[in-house]
């Protein structure tokens, strides 16, 4: 049995939670937080150090690299250096940056859609062009679909000279895919033969569901620039760290120039102390426990939804908490739909259309069984009532 109590979590209104706060009285199955509480190693490292009391600017100390490298060595079998490292306030500061230093403005990025939804606002700001490349929707079994990537319209788009960038989300949201080496290969052989730039998001890397295995993209192609952080798998994306890896120091160079002309270099010391205390046996040992909670919410779900809700196939979920649903049968779009459910049973989820495709609905399952059961059966009732 688990040491940690993932059934009773704190009340988060009113602490400042856009989760909780933004729309108030809702229960909130949108923005991708969860609703536990952080690893108690994390507690204690940031309680040490505001006890300390002093916030002055931070130094990222020789510790934080070697957190990170050592688990990523020993988690995932990802070799880098801290000269490989470029440390940042998140992963959407990242993206922006690494767009800015490397794609020429006006030139297009690849993104594979439906896709999280700050790949779109980061090309555009940074002056180039989202060119899609649609993920395929197949039958997966047990009433599921699953995406794959299309092969030859990546291979027509990378072949494309203004085409300069491929942005991979490695696990995928909100399609739920774990890339395997196979089809990773594929995406690096490609984009290699064009000269195409691989930028992979890899922050909800820890959260795979049991049976996948998350495998780096860098680990394939060592002219990648990657993005990690702890935030999402510990639960601490408040504290604001990210991390920007990549082993060709040329390009690594030009990605920090950007990040200080956008003047995004520094962290705050909380974030540094939380990373470093992630980052350990006892972290692993509460993701574990995270982990085993998100599964057993997750089966629940599927069992709920394809029992109650055959019409609406679910997305299998190989990785994140962030289950994807398939509405297009009920003759409304999704972003209709999450309307009604707001309206209607106060409960708010995220229409696919900030996505890229508004035939969905996206979920998440990170709070407590209890929320998700009421959430669930309000979201079944409302669907119900309409068909
Ligand atoms: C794929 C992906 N990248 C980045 C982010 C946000 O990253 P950050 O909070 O570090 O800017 C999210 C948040 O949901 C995400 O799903």
């Amino acid at each position: 049995m688990s040491t940690y109590d993932f059934d009773h979590t704190p009340s988060r209104s009113g602490s400042g939670s856009c989760k909780w706060d933004r729309y108030p009285g809702a229960i909130p199955l949108w923005v991708a937080d969860m609703d536990f509480p952080a690893a108690p190693c994390i507690m204690d490292a940031l309680r040490r150090r505001i006890d300390h009391g002093v916030f002055g600017y931070t130094h990222v100390r020789d510790e934080y690299y070697s957190a990170l490298t050592g688990w990523f060595l020993r988690e995932h079998g990802y070799e880098f250096s801290r000269e490989d490292v470029i440390y940042i306030p998140g992963v959407v500061p990242a993206l922006s940056a690494i767009i800015k230093a490397l794609v020429p403005v006006g030139n297009g990025v690849i993104v594979m859609t439906p896709v999280y939804n700050c790949f779109f606002s980061s090309v555009c700001n940074n002056g180039c062009e989202v060119v899609e490349c649609p993920l395929e929707p197949h039958p997966a079994g047990d009433g599921e679909f699953s995406y794959s990537i299309d092969f030859p319209l990546l291979e027509e788009l990378a072949s494309d000279p203004r085409n300069s960038m491929l942005i991979l989300c490695n696990p995928h949201n909100p399609g739920g895919r774990v890339w395997t080496v196979e089809e990773m290969t594929r995406v690096r052989d490609i984009c290699r033969s064009h000269g195409v730039q691989v930028l992979s998001d890899e922050i909800h890397c820890e959260l795979t569901m049991p049976g996948y295995k998350y495998t780096p993209y860098g680990i394939l192609d060592p002219e990648a620039v990657v993005c990690v952080a702890p935030t999402k798998a510990f639960n601490i994306a408040g504290l604001q760290i990210a991390n920007i890896v990549c082993r060709n120091p040329h390009t690594l160079a030009l990605v920090n120039r950007a990040v200080n002309i956008n003047e995004v270099c520094d962290v705050n010391p909380l974030g540094v102390e939380a990373l470093i205390a992630a980052y350990t046996p006892d972290g692993k040992e509460w993701l574990d426990a995270v982990k085993a909670y998100l599964a057993a919410n997750w089966q629940y779900t599927r069992d709920l939804l394809r029992e109650q809700l055959p019409q609406c196939p679910l997305a299998r979920l190989e990785a994140t908490y962030l289950p994807w649903l398939d509405v297009s049968s009920l003759g409304v779009t999704g972003s209709r739909l999450a309307d009604m459910v707001e309206r209607e049973c106060n409960v708010k989820v995220n229409s696919g259309a900030m996505y890229g495709d508004d035939r969905y609905i996206r979920l998440n399952i990170a709070c407590s069984r209890s929320l998700l059961d009421e959430a669930l059966t309000r979201i079944i009732a409302v669907i119900k009532s309409r068909l």
